[in-house]
């Protein structure tokens, strides 16, 4: 057993947060990781593109951000109830999507609050991409904890005083959105743990117990992985698109391309070529919305070379779909044995 301040806050078993991966469903992934010890996350980009879109992709059914909000934090609850797991939600609070961030906290929010059992057992708001001040006194109000998404020191120092409870410092190898200025997890995560007070989560190429076991010597009380849960069994994302995570071999095949808030880091495809290429060559932003939009359309149909996977440099490291739970208990005996035995033995 590894005992970090994220495990006893939360009180799960294994120090492991599984990422937001909007505009994704993570419903049955966020249900899966709870179940089997590690805090799991609802994600909610793709609710907000309810907004835009003709008809809801990724297997949402509703037809409001807030509908859909509750819909599936009403489905992770009775997916968790036998098993009491953990579980939260992400909220990206991006300016460009900040109408919508409202609606869905709002909403969350009210699920904690009209249902005892969502109060007791979704425990953490994790936001992101943006400015989380006007959310942050809401969500503590309400007893769940706030977890903030940080791309650097100077972020993790303002949320902290905003009353934030844990920082997720997040390097640019990771997938999704990822910062303009590209500081990797080696340099940010000591860096954020040496600025602030408050627990340090370390994201962006976690994928094993080595891993792991570096982001603990490093300061982290835990890690979030985005990417090595894509490719698991229980994982809402199609086939197709976790064969791809397996099928990536080389760590360079990534690739940064303008996304609705900023860069976003695509597994290199077609897709992901054209849109970074649309960007170089000047398109302009709405272009590079309905190309990225059309790119999510075509994960749903499996349409492979023209989807818009994001993925980070890590899926150069993963070759199997597991469940979730062996990944989990791979990963911790993993990092334990590495603790133990192995960097033990180099001290003489
Ligand atoms: C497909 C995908 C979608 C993502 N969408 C979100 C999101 O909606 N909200 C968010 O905070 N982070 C998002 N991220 C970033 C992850 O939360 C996480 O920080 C990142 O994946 C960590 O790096 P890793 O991919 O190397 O594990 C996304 C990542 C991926 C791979």
């Amino acid at each position: 057993m590894i005992k970090t301040k994220l495990t006893e806050m939360l009180g799960i078993k294994y120090p492991i947060i599984q990422a937001g991966m909007g505009p994704h469903n993570t419903t049955n992934l966020a249900a899966a990781v709870a179940s089997a010890g590690g805090l799991g996350l609802i994600s909610s980009i793709g609710m907000g593109y309810l907004a835009f879109m003709d008809k809801p992709l990724f297997g949402f059914t509703e037809k409001t951000p807030r509908e859909q909000m509750l819909r599936s934090i009403e489905t992770v609850k009775n997916m968790t109830k036998k098993t009491g797991g953990v579980f939260g939600i992400n909220v990206p609070v991006a300016v460009e999507f900040q109408s919508i961030s409202k609606e869905l906290i709002e909403a969350g929010l009210e699920a904690r609050e009209t249902d005892e059992e969502v109060r007791r057992r979704m425990k953490v708001v994790v936001t992101s991409a943006g400015n989380p001040e006007p959310f942050v006194e809401s969500i503590k109000e309400s007893g769940a904890y706030h977890f903030h998404v940080c791309p650097s020191p100077y972020h993790a120092k303002k949320v902290e005083g905003f009353g934030t409870d844990v920082v997720i410092a997040s390097g640019h190898e990771g997938g999704g959105h990822v910062a303009h200025e590209p500081v990797h997890t080696m340099v940010l995560l000591p860096e954020v743990v040496r600025t602030v007070k408050i627990p340090v989560v370390a994201a962006g190429g976690i994928c094993d117990g080595a891993t792991l076991a570096a982001a603990l010597a490093l300061g982290a009380v835990g890690v979030q992985m985005g990417t090595r849960f894509i490719a698991t069994k229980e994982s809402d994302f199609h086939q197709p698109y976790k064969n791809y995570v397996v099928n990536t071999k080389d760590v360079r095949d990534t690739v940064l391309a303008k996304g609705l808030f900023g860069k976003i880091r695509y597994m290199k495809n077609p897709a992901a070529i054209r849109l970074w290429k649309a960007e170089q060559e000047g398109a302009s932003e709405t272009e590079l919305f309905n190309l990225e939009m059309a790119g999510f359309a075509a994960i749903d149909k499996g349409d492979i070379e023209n989807s818009a996977m994001a993925g980070g440099e890590v899926a150069g490291r993963i070759s199997d779909i597991p469940t979730v739970k062996e990944l989990m208990e791979q990963i911790v005996k993993e990092a334990e044995d590495i603790i133990r035995n192995r960097l033990p033995k180099l001290i003489v």
